[in-house]
């Protein structure tokens, strides 16, 4: 019996030992120690001994469990102790790393210009409104004292849809879209797509955008839009811009101006940006003609008003220092990443 347990206690050190988990290191304390394992086994054949060896037996059988059981105790604290270390491996974060760069959106510059001129509109008490980018040759053209055989509208390759729609080659018709349905007081600006059938270069494109302002009340004179513009170029350009107004010609406006900005690369000394002239031609304004006034059903005698039309892409351009307006389209990332 001696050798027996002393046989069962070197198998249950050698088994032991091999074990590679817990679970099997449970399934050898069953083996051995169970109420149907192998010490159990020899302890119950310890009746049939006689009254010395029993005690004898039994301190040893006692001396053996304990032995097992601290066998089993040290091995499932090794095991624990693997597995745990081998887990912190396993999910080991190194801080030290570099983070992933996440590409974060921005508005596009043509974008960030029109939002910047619509706050200082808005600031300014005027509404934005929208017209439809296919427009009856109407609002495009005829209300706008451009009848069919008006020689400006050649100035104005046109898209015609039909005889009587075409793609708006202006903003402009969004005046007429206005006055016809609001009374003055009317202060309002209109960005929008416009479209010209013109061939891509670097300052021109068959799709671009204006912003159009309208101004009708009573009283309004040619000082409201150049106060108005002056204090819109001051906001883009910074407070030392100055505008200037010099005399033109367009069909819906009487007298009629261009204005130019004052060179923002040289501050009016003349540079090559602006072949010497110091100022940079920027938009077109005047007062809205008595006709087209008449013509939405406001009497001229007592209304007056102003409209101008803004090239979004020219002032951007300026704000920005781009040469190149094809770079406005094409959503090359490096360069819409500089904004
Ligand atoms: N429609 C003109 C253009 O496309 C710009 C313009 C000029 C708009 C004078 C106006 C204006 O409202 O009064 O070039």
């Amino acid at each position: 019996m001696k050798e027996q347990l002393n046989s069962i206690l070197e198998n249950a050190r050698a088994e032991l030992e091999k074990s590679a988990d817990v679970k099997s290191l449970e399934e050898l304390r069953v083996r051995f120690l169970g109420k149907k394992g192998e010490l159990t086994a020899i302890l119950k054949q310890m009746g049939g001994l006689s009254a010395e060896e029993r005690p004898v037996i039994g301190q040893l059988a006692n001396s053996v469990r304990q032995q097992i059981e601290q066998k089993i105790a040290e091995r499932g604290e090794k095991l624990r102790s693997e597995a745990a270390a081998l887990r912190l491996a396993s999910e080991k974060i190194d801080v030290t790393l570099p983070g992933k760069d996440i590409p974060v959106g921005r508005p596009h510059p043509l974008n960030a210009v029109l939002d910047e001129v619509k706050e200082i509109f808005l600031g300014m008490g005027f509404d934005i409104v929208d017209g439809p980018e296919v427009e009856t040759d109407h609002y495009c053209f005829e209300a706008l004292n451009m009848p069919k055989s008006h020689p400006a509208r050649d100035t104005q390759d046109t898209f015609y849809i039909n005889d009587n729609v075409v793609l708006r080659t202006q903003t402009s018709s969004v005046q007429i879209r206005t006055m016809e349905k609001r009374k003055p007081p009317i202060r309002i600006i209109s960005p929008g797509r416009v479209y010209r059938s013109d061939a891509v270069d670097a300052t021109h494109s068959p799709l671009f955008h204006q912003i159009e302002g309208l101004v009708v009340d009573k009283g309004i004179t040619l000082s409201d839009l150049y106060g108005t513009l002056d204090l819109l170029m001051k906001k883009l350009y910074g407070k030392d811009t100055q505008i200037r107004l010099r005399p033109h010609h367009f069909p819906y406006t009487e007298p009629s101006a261009e204005v130019d900005l004052m060179c923002f690369n040289c501050g009016g000394k003349g540079c090559p940006m602006c072949k010497n002239e110091g100022y940079v031609e920027l938009l077109g304004a005047g007062m809205v003609h008595p006709d087209v006034l008449r013509g939405c059903g406001i009497d001229p005698e007592v209304y007056s008003g102003f409209a101008f039309g803004i090239g979004l892409e020219r002032i951007t351009m300026g704000r920005y220092g781009i040469n190149d307006m094809r770079l406005l389209y094409e959503n090359d990332m490096r360069f819409l990443g500089q904004f």
